[in-house]
């Protein structure tokens, strides 16, 4: 159950990208890489101290970066993506180019409220429900232009999900 795929997820903030990616990782055997983390690790800073710092804009400029040096510097063959990493233009290219089949997490604004309000990670983006929901009704006609859509609901485990996706993205 492996067709050689290189694989990206995509999806807004607290839709399940990393645990999804996590499951998906062990279940096909091959390595993944987590954008936001891997930032991280290059710049030895926190995502929301660049974007609180430098703002969003210099933090799409490293994100760009270090997206090109994830495709070309590491083999992972599942990549979980930021957030807004696929709403970029340049990061679409990048990602065509290298061949990378996208996969977009798709689930409902309150899905992703839940988890975001429950999670530990800060995220500037997503201060308060109103400006959440803003950005979130915006991207949904960008992420509608990954290759795969797999809907996912409260009643889903990340690790069906991530079933789902090794069977027909990988098969
Ligand atoms: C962002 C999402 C975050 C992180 C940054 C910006 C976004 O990642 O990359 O805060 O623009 O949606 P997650 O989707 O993993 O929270």
């Amino acid at each position: 159950m492996d067709n050689g795929r290189r694989i990206a997820l995509t999806g807004f903030m607290g839709v399940g990208k990393s645990s999804v990616a996590r499951h998906l990782s062990s279940i096909v055997k091959c390595d993944r890489l987590d954008l936001d983390a891997f930032i991280e690790r290059n710049t030895g800073r926190t995502i929301a101290d660049i974007i609180n710092t430098d703002g969003e804009q210099a933090y799409r400029a490293i994100e760009t970066e270090n997206l090109v040096l994830a495709l070309r510097e590491t083999s992972a063959r599942i990549l979980s993506l930021g957030g807004g990493t696929w709403t970029i233009p340049a990061n679409r290219e990048l990602l065509a180019a290298d061949g990378v089949t996208t996969v977009w997490l798709e689930s409902s604004f309150e899905h992703c409220w839940t988890n975001i309000s429950k999670s530990r990670k800060e995220r500037p983006l997503a201060k308060n429900k109103e400006a959440a929901k803003q950005l979130f009704d915006v991207r949904q006609s960008v992420y509608c232009l990954a290759d795969w859509h797999f809907i996912v609901r409260s009643e889903f485990t990340s690790y069906e999900i991530a079933i789902q996706i090794a069977e027909q993205v990988f098969s």
